[in-house]
């Protein structure tokens, strides 16, 4: 019997690569690898990489560099670059970066085995062929690092909308979506083990499509086959593109109690001419009227969103427009992002990145700033208001206090008495910060 091979890995980007990270754990721990929590330990290192944007590429080549110290100290060690970057910077991160071992795509991690076996023999190995039908289906991931309470099942893969400014259909792929069975096989596995929260994951949820002889299944009918497999099983989903949220989609929310009563709708700008170069695909009031939608079909339904700042030729009077949509949709909560050019995407080819760097970072900390207060005047409206809160551990802050979530997925922080982690229990909220709620629980 050989001795298992302890594997690292580490993750950046996106909820999706996290997930990808459990499918990765769960392969090689089939091929007689076991995972380590200890860097120093590792006999293999693998860091799963994004290039959504430039800033994410730059903070992944700096830990490569660490990795040198690593290296030096235990000569066996193995390195490898997988996710994202791999296709791109395949040829650069095998001659430059010395460290680096072994590159795999995202669509080539059944491979990995293969490829650690040639590692071993001393060569380099690549794989970053991308795939039309991968979707790891029959694979179960190994939950990494979680709560217990709170899972990701990967239900799609690939995006092929072709955002202007986006390098994912580059290195992701085909749109592709997974077999509903596998789908609902692993939520109930994981509602067996004591989870009570699943989030359905992908690029663009919401164009979920599959289809056999008997039946056609689009993401409302799939969430709905996640959310009747128990009414205690909490169900959110992440991430919509705002031209697939149908109306059939926001009645299926209402409909069922437990899935959850949020949506995270990209919007980008709110300017109509900055949508139109960014190939978004909706205007200004498309928008616009897909959040009276969900106001109107979901009245308690929190909205978060992405927004990216200085994008080409942006004005200060399309950031205007960005402003007052923000305002006008009083988001919960916004991911806020400075553009940056990624390579291989239309508006590399096409546009000039031409609002200087300074207006970008101003334009970033007025949405910033104002998101804030967004946050706050929509948590101080939550005050007296009691939330049915999913517990999912001791908080960061005080371990005489419990965190978990309200289905507006609002962070909800009270004194922990007797209640333990996967418990749901009525919270009335006192208090608030920008981020979290503040609340007591009640009989
Ligand atoms: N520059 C800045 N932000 C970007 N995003 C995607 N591509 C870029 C880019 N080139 C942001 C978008 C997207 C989120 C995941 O990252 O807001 O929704
Ligand atoms: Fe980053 Fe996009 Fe890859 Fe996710 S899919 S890791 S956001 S590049």
């Amino acid at each position: 019997m050989h001795t298992k091979k302890k594997l690292y890995i580490e993750t950046y980007g996106c909820q999706m690569n996290f997930s990808d990270s459990e499918i990765v754990a769960s392969i090689l721990s089939e091929h007689n690898f076991v995972l380590t929590k200890n860097i120093s330990d590792a006999d293999v290192i693998l860091i799963n990489t994004c290039s959504v944007r430039d800033h994410a590429e730059q903070r992944v080549r700096k830990r490569l560099q660490e990795y040198n110290s690593y290296k030096k100290k235990n000569p066996g060690l193995k390195i490898g670059v997988i996710g994202c970057m791999a296709e791109r910077l395949k040829n650069k991160l095998l001659e430059q970066e010395k460290t680096v071992d072994l590159i795999a795509g995202p669509d080539a991690y059944r491979d990995l085995p293969n490829l650690l076996t040639t590692v071993e023999g001393g060569q380099k190995a690549a794989n970053v062929q991308l795939s039309f039908d991968e979707t790891y289906s029959d694979i179960s991931p190994v939950r990494l690092g979680g709560n217990g309470v709170s899972a990701f099942i990967s239900i799609m893969r690939g995006c092929e909308n072709f955002c202007s400014y986006c390098v994912v259909p580059f290195t992701r792929g085909k749109e592709r979506s997974r077999n509903p069975e596998s789908i609902i096989n692993e939520a109930g596995n994981l509602f067996k083990m004591g989870y009570r929260e699943i989030t359905l994951l992908g690029q663009n949820v919401n164009s979920y499509s599959w289809e056999n002889e008997k039946e056609k299944i689009n993401f409302a009918r799939l969430i709905e086959r996640v959310a009747l497999i128990n009414p205690i099983l909490r169900v959110r989903f992440t991430t919509s593109h705002p031209k697939d949220i149908s109306d059939e989609l926001l009645y299926m929310i209402a409909k069922y109690n437990n899935i959850c009563k949020a949506i995270h709708l990209a919007v980008q700008s709110g300017s109509t001419r900055i949508l139109d170069l960014m190939n978004r695909k909706y205007t200004r009031e498309w928008y616009m009227d897909r959040i009276k939608a969900i106001k109107k079909i979901i009245p308690d339904c929190a909205v978060s969103t992405d927004i990216i700042t200085g994008f080409c030729t942006e004005t200060e009077e399309d950031h205007n427009q960005t402003i007052s949509l923000m305002k006008w949709v009083a988001y919960e909560y916004a991911f806020m992002f400075k553009y940056s050019v990624r390579p291989g995407t239309t508006a590399e080819k096409k546009y000039n990145d031409d609002v200087p760097e300074e207006i970008k970072g101003k334009r970033l900390r007025e949405i910033i700033e104002l998101q804030q207060k967004l946050s706050y005047n929509s948590n101080l409206k939550n005050i007296n208001e009691i939330y049915s809160v999913l517990v999912e551990g001791v908080s960061k802050r005080s371990d005489k206090h419990l965190s978990g979530r309200n289905t507006q997925n609002k962070v909800v922080v009270f004194p922990k008495k007797n209640y333990n982690k996967g418990d749901y229990v009525n919270v009335k909220i006192i208090d608030c910060t920008t981020a979290t709620l503040i609340g007591e629980a009640i009989e």
